[in-house]
Order: C-alpha cells, then structure tokens, then sequence
C-alpha cells in the first residue's frame, strides 16, 4: 500500500509510504491521483494533510524508471490534480522534499517543514531539469532570481532558508502531523488561495538573464542541464503558464534520453552502491567513537580534521614535540581556511581544534577505537610506528595505513592481531576529496573492512573496496596516465596542447599541469624505488626535469616556467629542448584534441579493464568512482569505464589497436577484448 487515508475530524490525512525514499513510482503517483478524487468527493473533508513514514518526504521521481518509457499518470498531471483539488492540500515534510517531491509539494496550497527539512530540486545532478513544473511554478512563487538559484545549482535549501523565501509557510516544531493538522484546520476556514500556476512571475532587473547565463555557464562547463534548467526558468517568466509547461516537460524528456544523463544516473546509483558491498552483507561493523592520527604532516592533518569535521575526538601523534605543535598547527591552519570560506564559524573551528589533542606519547591511545598512521612512506618507519601500536592499543582496535604504494601486508607484518589492519587510502586534501580507498590484507577480518566502509559513510566519502597491488587502482592508473602523456609529446605534442585537450575532455586539469602543482618530486622517489625492485618505468622527459630540480611550481618550474609568485604556466623552451632531444629518431605527428583525449583516456581504459580481471576492483562502477572523486575525471561523463561503455567498447579496441601499431601505446587487453565481444565490463566482474 503506497498511500493511506484516514481522517481526524474534518482533515483527510494522506500518508505515503514508498520505501526507501518515497520516490514517486507509478503506482505512487496513481495512488495520488486517486487520493484527490477521493477526497474531492467526501463532503466530510474540509482540508487535506500530506505528509510521508519513514526517513523523508517524497524525495522525487523514480530514477529507476527513467530508462523506461514513462507511463501514465505523468508527474504533471498528478501535480495539476493536486493543485486543482476543491479542498486545500498542505504538504508536511520532514526528510527532503526533492525534484518531483518539492513539485509535488507546489501543487498543494501551502506547504509547511520540520526545521530540519531540506528542500530542492536536484535534477540538474542527474543531467536533467524538473519536469513536472519546478521550473514554472517556483518563479511565481518565490521570483525569479532565487528560483534561477535552487534550478541551476541543484543545491537544497534548510527549512528556515524555505521560510525566508516564501517557500514555505511555516516552520512546524514539534510533531509535524499534529501541527499540520493544526494548521490545515486554521487555512480549512478561509477561501482557497490562487493556485501557484495562475499566479504572475514579479519582474526582474534589466541585464538580468544575460549575468545569469553568464554566470551559469561558466560554472557548468559543458554540462547541459543548468543551462536549460535556465533557460526553462526564464521562458517560464516570459510566456504564459501552459506554454511554460510544454517547454519544461520536452526539455525534460529530451534530456532524460540524454548521454550526460544516462552517465550521471549511472554515477548516482554506482555511489550509493559503493558503501554497501554485498560481500560484506550482514557483517557488523566495529563502534568508532575515538580515533587517533599518527603524522600531522599534510595527509595526517587532512585526516585528522576529516575525522573532527565528523564529530571524533581525535589524537595526534608526531614524533617530538616541535613536531606535535607544527602537526597541531596543519590542522588548525584547515580549519581557519574553513572559516575563511565561510563553510564554519569561528566558534565551530574553536569547538573542532578543542576536540583535538596532541602528543608524542603512545600511552595515550590505549583506549583509542581507530588509528591511521600517515608518516613517511618509508616502510621501516612504518613498521616501527605498528610495532608500537600493536604494544599500546586494545587488540579490537582498527589500525589502519595511509600508504600510497607501499604493500599493507609488508606494514603489518608481525604485528599483534593482524586482523584488525587495513588500508585507508584518502586523497590529498584528505579533509575535502571524497574518495576512500579501502584496502584488506590477506589477513583483515571481514568485521574490520566492514568497519572502513562504515567510516567512509559516516566521514561522508565515497569508499571503494581496492586489492593489494603497486599504486592500488587510482594509482596504478595515474601511473599509465602520466606515462602516456609523455609518449605523446615524444610524438609530436606539446604539454599545452595535452593540457588543453584534456580540459575539454573535462578534467579541471591537464596531466602536466596537475604534475606542476603537485610536485614532480613524489613521482620521481617512486620511480627509484620502482627501478630499484628492477622495473622500467617510463618518464624520460620528467626524470630528465627532475634532474634539473624543475619540480614544479614549487622550484620555479616544471612541465611549464613561472614567474616569481605567479601560478600561470608558460611553455618553457629549456622543456621543449629537452623533449626534442628524447623525441629524436621516433616518428612525429600532427595531434588534434580529440585524437589527444584517445590517447590519454583509452589506455587508462585498457589498464582499468586489467585492474577488474585481477579484481583488484570488484566492479567496473567502483573505477568509475575512483577516477570522479579522486582525480577529477567529469562526472558527467561518468567516468572511464561509463565512457568506454558508451562510446562502444569495439571502438576502444580499434583505436587502441591502431595507437598501438604506431608504437604510441600498449596493445589492448585481453580481457578488454573479451569485454568488447560480450558487449560490456559485465562479462569480466563478478
Ligand atoms: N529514485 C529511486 N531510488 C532512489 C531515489 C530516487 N529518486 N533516491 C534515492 N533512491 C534510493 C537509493 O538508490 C538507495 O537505494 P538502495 O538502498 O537500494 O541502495 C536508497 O534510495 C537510499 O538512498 P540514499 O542511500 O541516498 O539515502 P540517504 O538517506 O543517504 O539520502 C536522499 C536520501 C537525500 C533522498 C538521497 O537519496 C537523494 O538525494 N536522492 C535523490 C533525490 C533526487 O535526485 N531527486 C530528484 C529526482 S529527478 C526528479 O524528481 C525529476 C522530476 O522533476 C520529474
Ligand atoms: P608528510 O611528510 O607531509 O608528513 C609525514 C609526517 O609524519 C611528518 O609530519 C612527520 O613528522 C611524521 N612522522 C614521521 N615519522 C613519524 C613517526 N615515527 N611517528 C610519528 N610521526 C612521524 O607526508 P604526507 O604527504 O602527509 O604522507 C604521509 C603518508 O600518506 C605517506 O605514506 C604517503 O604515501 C601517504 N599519502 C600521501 C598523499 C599525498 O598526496 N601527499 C596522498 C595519499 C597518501
């Protein structure tokens, strides 16, 4: 049963119960429908409460649904029905009312919110617009310049936020069904309000609409949806309601059927998939309530204010007490840059530095729940600091490493209950990137990665369960990446034109400039180490940089000159002489951005496609994730796997034959050829 009815004097209350979320399926917008012709009909009925069970308000349409056909009643419709009910609909929300549910709540009469309620329409996060009004309806009911904001930005508003703005009604504490029923007796006295849809959108500025496609699109890039999003908002002020209507519903079915899309639906379900490894079903995970930092350099801080910023009390170890300050000092720093951007107040960075404690005595984590050790990526180092954790801590404590390439199984050797370790790979800045690397050793006990999963939910991150090998799956493919830049300017292109292709690909960044503005340093200790266990890395032009201590903007220069203070890249001729030496004998050619973009993104396809037949990765969708949350990739492309899916993976295996054949990358894999005969990644997970 998805909607209920029952009456309290003259106030029909309409429940909806459609777990997990409410999401308006068929047979919920049926039921709703049915509801208004209900009630229409029962004399007894004077005003009518909508309200939800269980976590949230309606929280929009069926995102599973929309790869399907769309049957009838359609949103519109249900919302049209609402609006023209003869008696008045008042929307109780708690939860989030979003997309098709905060529609749903714009056809009633009045609308009223717990405090803690959220309100929104997100579509553009899923690479559409509303589709049932939201761009039509909210300008007349709240203008059109905040209108323009909560449409484009896809970002929700808190219940005082909704009050302010007309929105909503009123703010109800305490019970929200006792106080809409309260309230719907007080409006069931007066005449029906105009509906929304008959009322007059208020003028705006002139030069209004041009700052705000200026403004929009500059921060979409080349998403599509807040520029229609836009665009239906301001049709909407500008012609009448039904042409409006019409507008915004084709917009949306266009859209729904569009690549950008069908990438972000695949992004949004894949996230919400990744904290929740079936695997690990029904395994409890370990309580977290105090945890501890080992390094307060850069990662140890970030890690330290991402636990804070999530309520855990934390303790920071360094080595000596100069160094327990400076690491107190990094973390403080993250928090006041915090405030600086107005994301806390000053009383909240207080409150988060008060709940952190420094020291250089391991005694003080005998009680300690979780520790991550972030020191030097030196393995003796490493196993010093576990030998005393392991002397120190409760043996139920998770001790976790932050290690980029080291082998978790070589750091936990000998320690006491190897259970109880695992790696935690976070991302620098540790406090603001949301991916998670969870790494188990061949010991880690199910109980213990479940417990990972559980923190990365409760950090707010984005956890993806990764094997044991050299640079895990990020960097193991930043590592094919960067190697397949250079091979491209041994044939021909230049770090400018690479960087520039890659942008508009879509990444923030290009392969050269993110390496300018990291350090070439890190890479170049790796590749050492690398050569030392006997493997061959190849970055001929950057060891030759490096040699030359161009470690990037921090040295001056790199890939690119700088000047004193500057961050803004010059081609720089001492790294265009150095690229003509290496190039000398190999064939050259012409690069368009395209051909570049090939170049760059289906090797890091073809080295994905080896990580999920190792099953170093479990699902093609967890890559995808990896290279979104940690390295930039667009999310609206859905990440690589997505991407090579969606061009055809028959296509990837032509291109990467023929780049092969020119010597300009690796042949394409076998299972990568396997996958493109059964027509997707599917055939080589699970
Ligand atoms: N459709 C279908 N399933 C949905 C859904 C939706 N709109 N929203 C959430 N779900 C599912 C999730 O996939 C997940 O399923 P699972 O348990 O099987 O993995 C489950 O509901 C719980 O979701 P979360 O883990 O995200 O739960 P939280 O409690 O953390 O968050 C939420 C709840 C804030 C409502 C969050 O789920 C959310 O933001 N949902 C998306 C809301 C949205 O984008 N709405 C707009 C849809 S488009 C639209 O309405 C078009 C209209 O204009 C015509
Ligand atoms: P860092 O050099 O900034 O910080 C390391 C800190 O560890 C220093 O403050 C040092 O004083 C402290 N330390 C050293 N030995 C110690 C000991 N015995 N006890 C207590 N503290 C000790 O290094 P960074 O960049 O923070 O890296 C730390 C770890 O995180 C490394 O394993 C690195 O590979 C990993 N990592 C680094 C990323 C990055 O982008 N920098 C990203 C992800 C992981």
């Amino acid at each position: 049963m998805t909607v209920t009815i029952v009456s309290e004097n003259a106030i029909a209350v309409v429940t909806v119960d459609n777990p997990p979320v409410n999401a308006l399926s068929q047979a919920l917008r049926q039921a709703l429908v049915d509801a208004v012709a209900d009630l229409d009909a029962d004399t007894a009925v004077e005003a009518v409460v909508l309200i939800c069970a269980g976590r949230t308000f309606i929280a929009g349409a069926d995102v599973s649904e929309f790869g399907k056909p769309p049957q009838p009643p359609h949103l519109p419709d249900v919302v049209a029905s609402i609006e023209g009910a003869k008696k008045p609909w008042v929307a109780a929300i708690h939860g989030s009312a979003l997309g098709g549910g905060l529609e749903v709540a714009l056809g009633c009469a009045y609308r009223v919110a717990v405090p803690t309620a959220s309100l929104g329409l997100p579509e553009v996060k899923l690479g559409i617009i509303p589709g049932a009004g939201g761009t039509v309806r909210l300008p007349r009911l709240i203008g059109p310049a905040a209108a323009v904001d909560l449409v484009t930005s896809g970002s929700p508003v808190g219940a005082k936020k909704a009050k302010a703005l007309g929105l909503i009604d009123a703010v109800i504490d305490g019970d929200l069904r006792a106080g809409a029923i309260a309230f719907a007796n007080k409006v069931a006295e007066r005449s029906l309000p105009q509906p929304i849809s008959g009322r007059a959108v208020p003028a705006v500025e002139s030069g209004f609409w041009d700052t705000a496609e200026k403004a929009v699109a500059a921060k979409a890039k080349r998403e599509v949806a807040p520029l229609m999003a836009l665009a239906s908002v301001r049709n909407a002020s500008e012609t009448d309601f039904a042409s409006a209507m019409a507008f915004e519903r084709e917009t949306f079915l266009d859209l729904r059927g569009s690549a950008q899309a069908a990438a972000l639906r695949h992004v949004f379900f894949a996230e919400r998939a990744a904290p929740r490894p079936p695997e690990l079903a029904g395994v409890t995970p370990r309580e977290i309530h105090s945890a501890a930092v080992i390094g307060g350099g850069t990662m140890g801080a970030g890690i330290a204010a991402a636990l804070r910023d999530a309520g855990l009390a934390i303790v920071l170890i360094e080595r000596d007490r100069a160094a327990v300050e400076r690491g107190l000092a990094n973390i403080r720093a993250i928090f006041e840059g915090s405030v600086k951007r107005g994301r806390i107040t000053q009383e909240v960075s207080d409150e988060r530095m008060a709940g952190v404690t420094g020291s250089e005595d391991y005694g003080s984590l005998a009680n300690t729940d979780l520790v991550i050790e972030a020191v030097f990526e030196d393995i003796g180092i490493k196993r010093a600091v576990f030998g005393k954790l392991s002397e120190v801590c409760r043996p139920d404590a998770v001790l976790a490493t932050n290690t980029s390439y080291l082998d978790p199984n070589a750091i936990s050797e000998g320690i006491a209950h190897p259970e109880r370790f695992l790696g935690l790979h976070f991302f620098s800045p540790a406090h603001v990137m949301k991916l998670l690397e969870i790494v188990p050793t061949e010991t880690t006990a199910p109980q213990v990665l479940t417990t990972g999963f559980a923190l990365a939910r409760h950090l707010g991150k984005i956890p993806v369960r990764a094997g044991n090998c050299d640079g895990f799956i990020g960097n193991r493919i930043l590592k094919v990446t960067r190697a397949q830049a250079e091979r491209l300017l041994l044939s021909g292109a230049t770090p400018s034109a690479v960087d520039a292709a890659m942008r508009a690909f879509g990444l923030p960044m290009g392969p050269f400039e993110a390496q300018d503005l990291g350090g070439l340093d890190i890479a170049a200790f790796q590749r050492k180490a690398a050569r030392e266990r006997g493997e061959t890395p190849f970055a001929p032009v950057a060891d030759r940089l490096c040699a030359n201590e161009r470690f990037g903007q921090k040295s001056g220069g790199g890939w690119y000159d700088y000047q004193p203070g500057h961050r803004a890249p010059k081609s720089s001729e001492t790294v265009a002489a150095i690229i003509a030496e290496e190039a000398a004998g190999r064939p050259q050619r012409v690069w368009d951005e395209a051909e570049i973009a090939d170049a760059i993104i289906l090797p890091m396809v073809n080295e994905a496609t080896r990580i999920l037949e190792e099953r170093v990765a479990l699902r093609a969708a967890d890559i995808d994730l990896v290279k979104i949350h940690g390295y930039g990739f667009p999310r609206w492309r859905g990440g690589p796997m997505h991407y090579a899916e969606a061009r055809g993976l028959s296509e990837v295996v032509a291109v990467l034959d023929r780049l092969a054949a020119e010597g300009l990358t690796e042949p394409p894999h076998e299972g990568l050829r396997r996958a493109a005969k059964a027509g997707g990644f599917s055939a080589l997970a699970g």
